[in-house]
């Protein structure tokens, strides 16, 4: 089984869900390690109840982002990591990271890409004023909230909707997506090509 870190910065919900994904004896991953560079956050609970290993890279404690990165780097070294999953992680990471981990790095963001990158994609969507928006699942590339897209779900925009009601229900279409993706990459069916676009394995 292909292992997994799961790199997280507060609630970890989707962390939840790629946990009842992963235990299941089908599951091509195991979750080997989870990294919060927040201590205290409820997503590492959620780990330790489920026996998985935690760790805090508490980016405060850095004096650049090279070195936040190279302790992260270190930690997935450590527990022989195979594939990375940010899993609502907020710091953006630095180039030399990334490249070491193309292919193998994955990201989950609130819309559907390429609109609304960066922070507050709910917020972003209610003001552009779609009636669509969803989430995406991408492999993580220099350039933030780029890259391959592996999976997509669409969440309609309801006329009542708040930042808070429409947040929520991205998060449960989160929730399918981020395992689906997860357990696309780890048994082979899906990967990244040199060039930088999603290669599909029909033998997978
Ligand atoms: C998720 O909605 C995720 O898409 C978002 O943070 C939330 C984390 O929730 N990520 C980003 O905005 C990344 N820029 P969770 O901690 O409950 O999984």
């Amino acid at each position: 089984r292909t292992k997994v870190a799961v790199l997280i910065s507060g609630t970890g919900t989707n962390l939840q869900a790629l946990m009842e994904q992963t235990k299941k004896p089908s599951s091509s991953a195991e979750i080997v390690v989870v990294i919060s560079n927040r201590p205290g956050v409820l997503g590492l609970k959620r780990a330790s109840m489920a026996a998985i290993q935690t760790r805090v890279v508490d980016h405060k404690l850095y004096g650049s982002r090279a070195e936040f990165d190279s302790t992260i780097d270190r930690v997935l070294e450590e527990f022989g990591v195979e594939l990375v999953c940010l899993a609502g992680f907020m710091r953006i990471l630095t180039g030399p990271f990334v490249r070491k981990w193309n292919g193998r790095l994955l990201n989950i963001h609130p819309s559907l890409l390429p609109s609304f990158k960066g922070v507050n994609a709910q917020k972003q969507a209610l003001l552009a004023g779609v009636r669509i928006t969803g989430c995406t699942v991408h492999f993580v590339a220099e350039e933030v909230d780029a890259g391959a897209i592996i999976v997509q779900e669409a969440v309609p925009i309801l006329t009542n909707d708040t930042e808070d009601s429409l947040s929520e229900r991205i998060r449960e279409a989160e929730h399918r997506a981020f395992p689906t993706a997860l357990e696309l990459v780890a048994s082979g069916t899906v990967r990244l090509g040199e060039d930088g676009h999603i290669i599909w394995n029909q033998s997978g």
